[in-house]
């Protein structure tokens, strides 16, 4: 593997491969484990993530890169071996979740900004002898009457562009993540606001990207699809693919080497199904994949159930979804 920034990103985003983002935190993992019925507990934790990246065709074949919560980087399987050396063997990079999570931003009410750039350079110091060599930040964008503000999203770009600065001066490639949220409860939610939400949101970040020199060539932006919300008014897939390849073409320079989206709240087969046409439609300078974290774990977490003779199953419900999902991304996929 070659340990250029630039080198590591195009890994990253590998013909008919993409992201498993496993990073859920402590209190995530456990929302999910209430939906099974299963204990938050360490080792159970450790026993989900061990089912997911030994799941040796998925990974192989359709894992280029998982992004990993800081416990779970510490973690081993079973056997001994680090969940950092079986996704090495398995041909995927091992990153790192560095944001502190969205907080509230002061003087903005409804509004959050993401923090952890205190002592930044020395966790990733840390991060890059543990084996990881990409992280990803999350900044949390919500639709809402009046909102957001031009004051919050200047907030989260400024955060995301000093966060990708610190990882390349590390030898970490940063996943820029601006995620303009679906799940809002405003029935005036439209694809058409999502639109010009995400234009907005990203513009704002690729211009504090620009003069917080970061090197495009050495990141992937992990954006939304344009996405109409829960309760706005529904639309084709085709209408989404083509409004979010529209919305990326106006925003995001050619020199950024891929796209990953996250799932966001999609069902796994209409975030497959998004991918695949706009990969069918083509005719953008950019790789585009998935770095899904629901729409590549919901059904395998089912099957899964917290109980080992549910493994094979759990990782057959796993590679499925990965290998729809690297079909997706070279537009080879049909329903
Ligand atoms: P979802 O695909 O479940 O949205 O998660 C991706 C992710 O990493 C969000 O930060």
């Amino acid at each position: 593997m070659t340990e250029t920034l630039a080198g590591i990103a195009k890994a990253m985003v590998q013909d008919g491969q993409g992201i498993l983002a496993a990073d859920e935190s402590t209190g995530t993992i456990k929302k999910r484990f209430d939906q099974i019925g299963v204990e938050n507990t360490e080792e159970n934790r450790r026993a989900y993530r061990e089912m997911l990246f030994t799941a040796d065709e998925a990974m192989k074949n359709y894992v280029s890169g998982v992004i990993l919560y800081d416990e779970t980087l510490r973690q081993s399987a079973k056997s001994g071996r680090t969940f950092v050396e079986i996704m090495k063997a398995s041909g995927s990079v091992p990153g790192i979740k560095v944001d502190m999570g969205a907080k509230p931003l002061a003087g903005f009410p409804g509004e959050k900004v993401t923090e952890g750039l205190d002592g930044l350079r020395e966790r990733l110091k840390e991060y890059y002898e543990l084996g990881a060599r990409f992280a990803k930040w999350r900044a949390v964008i919500d639709i809402a009457e009046g909102l957001p503000t031009r004051g919050a999203l200047a907030a989260n770009a400024h955060a995301l562009a000093r966060y990708a600065t610190l990882c390349q001066e590390a030898g970490i490639v940063p996943i820029v993540e601006p995620e303009v949220i679906m799940d809002g409860p405003n029935s005036g939610h439209t694809i058409e606001r999502c639109y010009e939400v995400t234009e907005l949101a990203l513009n704002m970040v690729f211009d504090e990207l620009f003069a917080q020199r970061v090197d495009l060539t050495g990141m992937v932006l992990k954006p939304n699809m344009v996405v109409p919300g829960q309760k706005g008014p529904q639309v084709q897939a085709e209408t989404v693919a083509e409004m979010t390849i529209a919305c990326l073409k106006a925003t995001v320079p050619p020199a950024v080497p891929g796209i990953a989206f996250l799932s966001g709240g999609q069902s796994d087969e209409a975030a497959t199904e998004h991918l695949a046409i706009m990969n069918k439609i083509g005719g953008f300078p950019w790789k585009m994949t998935f770095s899904y974290g629901r729409a590549l774990q919901q059904a395998a977490l089912k099957a899964w159930g917290g109980r080992e003779e549910n493994v094979p199953a759990a990782q057959a419900a796993f590679t499925h979804r990965a290998r729809m999902n690297g079909r997706a991304a070279t537009g080879t996929w049909s329903p």
